[in-house]
């Protein structure tokens, strides 16, 4: 047996001010992109911004369900419109913001496991990491290097190429 561990390096700052232009410009976009989410029955409403490779920006957003289970989370809705709308365009990086019910947001959040999991498949499939940008509409921002560091030991295509 040996003990072995996997280390996520980021980096925090007290608030967009602390951030370079790009990305205050880009984490701002993704608070404006928190206005056009559909979150009824939440009220949790999730902005996300993609910095595409050729300068681009897109937006989303969380987009719910009457049946819960089918809403999208706005990481999710982000990666396939930018992987219909801008064929094989690698994505740069990806700010998220967010307000919640009582229309409080004053920290970072980080996606949930799914999103984690479909970002870790973007990287892979445009051969090129993404940048997250955490953080509330006020507070502090956390900046991750490369968004499947958010998954360790994560499951990937490598699994389902191996011959039995
Ligand atoms: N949500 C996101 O859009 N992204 C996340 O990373 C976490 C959760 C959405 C899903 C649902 O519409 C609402 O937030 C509450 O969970």
């Amino acid at each position: 047996m040996k003990k072995t561990q996997q280390i996520l390096n980021f980096e925090e700052y007290d608030s967009i001010d602390q951030l370079n232009a790009g990305d205050a410009n880009l984490l701002n976009e993704a608070r404006a992109a928190t206005a056009d989410a559909y979150a009824p029955y939440s009220n949790f409403k999730v902005g996300a911004a993609a910095l595409l490779e050729n300068g681009l920006v897109v937006r989303a957003s969380n987009q719910e369900n009457a049946s819960y289970p089918v809403g999208i989370c706005a990481e999710r809705v982000l990666l396939a419109t930018v992987a219909t709308q801008h064929i094989n365009m690698p994505v740069s990086a990806i700010a998220i913001s967010y307000n919640n019910v009582n229309g409080e947001s004053d920290h970072p959040i980080a996606p949930c496991g799914m999103c984690r999991q479909s970002l870790a498949e973007f990287e892979s499939r445009t051969m090129r990491p993404i940048r997250l940008i955490l953080g509330g509409m006020e507070g502090k921002v956390l900046v991750i290097p490369e968004a499947s560091g958010l998954l360790p030991l994560a499951f990937d295509k490598t699994e389902l190429d191996k011959k039995v």
